[in-house]
């Protein structure tokens, strides 16, 4: 009996719990109506089945209660029952799944007028793209994406040098126009969620997929990702704030266009080739193998290689070129000089990359003419190398897990953090200096600042990468840290 009436009892307040909650919220966007209907539907059709089956298990507890010498009759075959449970089921899941299709068919018919805004995922931000003057969005490929480049555009393609990039994990659009939302993945896959907006998809990497809706109300929303894509998924968040078409205008109007990123990243002075062709190397691990000072290594040298004529495992010889290193770098195999084993793997580089490589050789060439000057250390002053390290920490995926506003993540944030006295979860002290810090890169195990979770993976950054990270944490530092420390330093 009490069973029962604990069972009723559940039915009763759900229905009222539904009926009596306070949260009605005001549509955001136009789709807003057709999938909250569509979830609606859904809610009252489970919702029906619940309380029938909550409601005939408290029948079915009260009717057959355990009686002496009452026995279950066993009932195996009942065909009309099977038949009766097999048809409502049926067009109960038709009736849940039957809208959703026609509400999903809105949701990528877009309109001839919609704006197009681009969203690019990486492990773990997101990136924004609109089209410019022209309206159209120019091409890309994953193959011109570098560190100059973040969204992968092809250079050569007109239409996309007026593109206007966002990057970083903020958006604007402009109030009631209907936007087409395209949305690209870098890496694994992940999902554009802006649970306000009620709009939701996937970003699948190598294809393109898309829906629209149009913002009817102002305000800042949340943007999320709704697929678990690595450590930092959690928090691979952005806003999305909608505001009037005058404000929204000017805002753009401030954002840098793809012509001007190429600009400034890339003035390609013979330095900042070189200096490109360096961090390659070293990123890509070229250096594991090929001395930049005439020592033996697993793979020919590079000092004094360019313009040397080789002898190849097949006993023919090539003049070192471009066109050789270039094909030596894609098709490694394809002439091997002798005496080295066949042992390095093909790197797929752009045109740029390549040039900034075989750049890097020939200034180690035979023939060392003007380049004694830029071989000193390409490394400029210190402001130089604290963008690089800015650069490092987005791609490298820092920044997900590090703030650099002083706000909380899963590890301390950079905001102030250099020439800080830190706790360490041991309770022990200690300065976060460079010797502190290229610690914890490298070993993050080692010594855990209180309060945080053992979390970060070790990296391996080369000395160099190391150093232009530090240099832009130490941008960070508090201006009275910096202080402290340069007196000392006199
Ligand atoms: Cu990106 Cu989860």
């Amino acid at each position: 009996m009490a069973m029962a009436i604990i069972l009723v009892l559940i039915v009763i307040a759900s229905v009222l719990f539904h009926l009596l909650a306070p949260w009605h919220a005001a549509p955001a966007a136009s789709n807003w109506g057709s999938i909250d209907t569509t979830l609606f539907i859904t809610l009252i059709i489970s919702g029906i089945f619940f309380i029938a089956i909550t409601v005939f298990m408290a029948v079915a507890v009260m009717r057959f209660r355990h009686k002496e010498g009452a026995r279950a009759a066993y009932q195996p075959e009942n065909k009309k029952l099977e038949t009766w449970l097999i048809i409502v089921t049926s067009v109960g899941i038709a009736a849940m799944l039957a809208p959703g299709l026609v509400v999903y068919s809105d949701f990528v018919r877009v309109p001839n007028n919609a704006y197009e805004l681009e969203v690019v995922a990486q492990q773990w931000q997101w990136a924004f793209r609109f089209p410019g003057q022209d309206g159209k969005l120019g091409k890309s490929d994953i193959k011109f994406v570098d560190s100059s480049n973040p969204f992968g555009l092809d250079p050569k393609d007109p239409v996309g040098q007026d593109d206007v990039l966002v990057i970083n994990n903020e958006v604007r659009l402009p109030l009631d126009r209907p936007v087409k939302v395209l949305l690209r993945s870098k890496d694994v896959l992940h999902d554009f969620y802006v649970p306000q907006m009620r709009s939701k998809m996937d970003m699948v990497p190598g294809m393109v997929s898309y829906f629209w809706f149009t913002p009817t109300k102002t305000g800042k929303y949340e943007v999320l990702c709704a697929e678990y894509c690595g450590v930092g998924h959690y928090n691979m968040r952005g806003h999305m704030i909608v505001e009037e078409q005058d404000a929204f205008d000017q805002w753009l109007n401030s954002q840098p266009t793809f012509a001007q990123t190429l600009t400034t990243a890339a003035k390609p002075s013979r330095d900042s080739v070189l200096k490109k062709g360096r961090l390659l190397a070293e990123n890509l691990g070229c250096s594991a193998c090929h001395s930049q000072d005439g020592s033996a290594s697993l793979g020919p040298g590079w000092k004094g290689l360019y313009g040397r004529t080789e002898q190849l495992a097949d006993g023919t010889s090539v003049l070192v070129d471009e066109a050789y290193l270039k094909e030596s770098i894609l098709d490694p195999k394809a002439r091997l000089v002798q005496g080295y084993p066949p042992v390095m793997v093909t790197y797929t580089l752009n045109d740029d990359e390549l040039g900034a490589l075989v750049a890097l050789i020939k200034s180690l060439g035979a023939a060392q003419q003007d380049n004694e000057p830029s071989a000193s250390e390409a490394s400029g002053p210190g402001d130089d190398l604290a963008t690089q390290g800015q650069q490092l920490a987005q791609s490298l995926g820092c920044l997900a897990c590090h703030s650099v506003d002083g706000s909380k993540g899963v590890g301390p944030s950079w905001q102030g953090l250099y020439g800080e006295t830190v706790t360490l979860a041991d309770g022990s002290t200690i300065k976060a200096d460079e010797g502190y810090i290229k610690e914890s890169v490298l070993n993050p195990g080692a010594k855990i600042v209180k309060g945080y979770a053992a979390v970060m993976p070790a990296f391996t950054p080369s000395d160099k990468d190391l150093n232009a990270l530090i240099a832009f944490i130490k941008s960070k530092a508090n201006a009275d840290a910096d202080a402290s420390k340069a007196q000392p330093g006199k």
